[in-house]
């Protein structure tokens, strides 16, 4: 597939409604600089105002990293200031990442820590690699993650299993990630990419508006009340229900054939 690139450690391809950003930086394992994450953040920015055209995303990684976190040798010998413009453009991009209306799958190559395991955790979706290791081994560096591994990550593993990985910064085999929640499926190596594009396509093939409408519903969902979230679930299949495609999906279920949905 040809790729285009948005920086020289970012490459962009894309296929009808989908897009794969792949981070290229193979020597440093992916590591995330301030000049990658501000590329990162205005596709990002770019992507969002897109939800027409490209209704899936991608995010892998080369070689034996996908991300293995911010950059150590960019905090080296820095100041505060510096320090905290890093912290506040990565968790801008994060959350934007984590707020798209496009659905999201992460395919985690090789080594997600830090930094790379909170970009997976931003996704809809993570497919890991057999060869993968993910973990948030700031403590080891007398840190702590930054961008959302203390919040996401206890959302979606529980606070038990969170603080284990945070308080001791262990990294955990693609199996465990699995089985704790923190990711959908392990692939091997090669089946990574093919295994991800074949369910970016089957979520691309689905009705757009009740796709994004899914994610948002859910999200919003996690972060407000139970029945704060059931009323906004029924306000949105009402609203699904009055949709050309609401409409057309019935039809097409009465007249046994096919729907033929238009996004409106
Ligand atoms: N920032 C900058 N450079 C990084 C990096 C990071 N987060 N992670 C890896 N690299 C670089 C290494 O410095 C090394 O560069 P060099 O070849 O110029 O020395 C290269 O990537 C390969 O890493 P290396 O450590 O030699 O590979 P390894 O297989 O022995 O170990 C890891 C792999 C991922 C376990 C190890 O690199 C590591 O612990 N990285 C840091 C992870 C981390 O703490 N992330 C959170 C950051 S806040």
């Amino acid at each position: 597939m040809p790729e285009e690139r948005l920086h020289p450690n970012l490459a962009l391809a894309r296929h009808g409604a989908i897009e794969i950003l792949r981070v290229d930086r193979e020597d440093a394992l992916g590591a995330l600089n301030f000049e990658i994450m501000e590329a990162l953040g205005d596709y990002v920015t770019d992507l969002r105002d897109r939800r027409d055209e490209v209704r899936v995303l991608i995010v892998t990684g080369t070689g034996r990293g996908f991300v293995a976190g911010a950059d150590i040798a960019g905090y080296n010998g820095v100041g505060q200031t510096v320090f905290d413009g890093f912290q506040r453009r990565s968790r801008q991009t994060l959350d934007a990442i984590a707020e798209l209306p496009q659905a999201t799958v992460c395919a985690v190559n090789g080594y997600a820590l830090g930094g790379g395991f909170e970009l997976a955790l931003c996704c809809d979706f993570v497919f890991v690699s057999e060869k993968a290791r993910l973990g948030l081994p700031e403590i080891k560096l007398g840190l702590l993650p930054g961008g959302g591994g203390t919040q996401r990550l206890p959302r979606l593993v529980g606070p038990m299993k969170a603080k284990e990985l945070l308080m001791t910064g262990r990294m955990i085999p693609a199996t465990e990630a699995v089985e704790i929640g923190a990711a959908l499926e392990t692939c091997a190596p090669d089946a990574l990419m093919p295994r991800a594009m074949e369910f970016a396509e089957a979520l691309a093939g689905m009705a757009p508006l009740p796709l994004r409408e899914a994610k948002r519903v859910v999200d919003d969902g996690i972060d407000a009340a139970l029945s704060a979230g059931l009323t906004l679930e029924q306000r949105v299949l009402g609203a699904l229900f009055a949709t050309d495609d609401g409409k057309e999906g019935i039809t097409a279920f009465m007249e046994k054939r096919a729907p033929v949905f238009t996004g409106h």
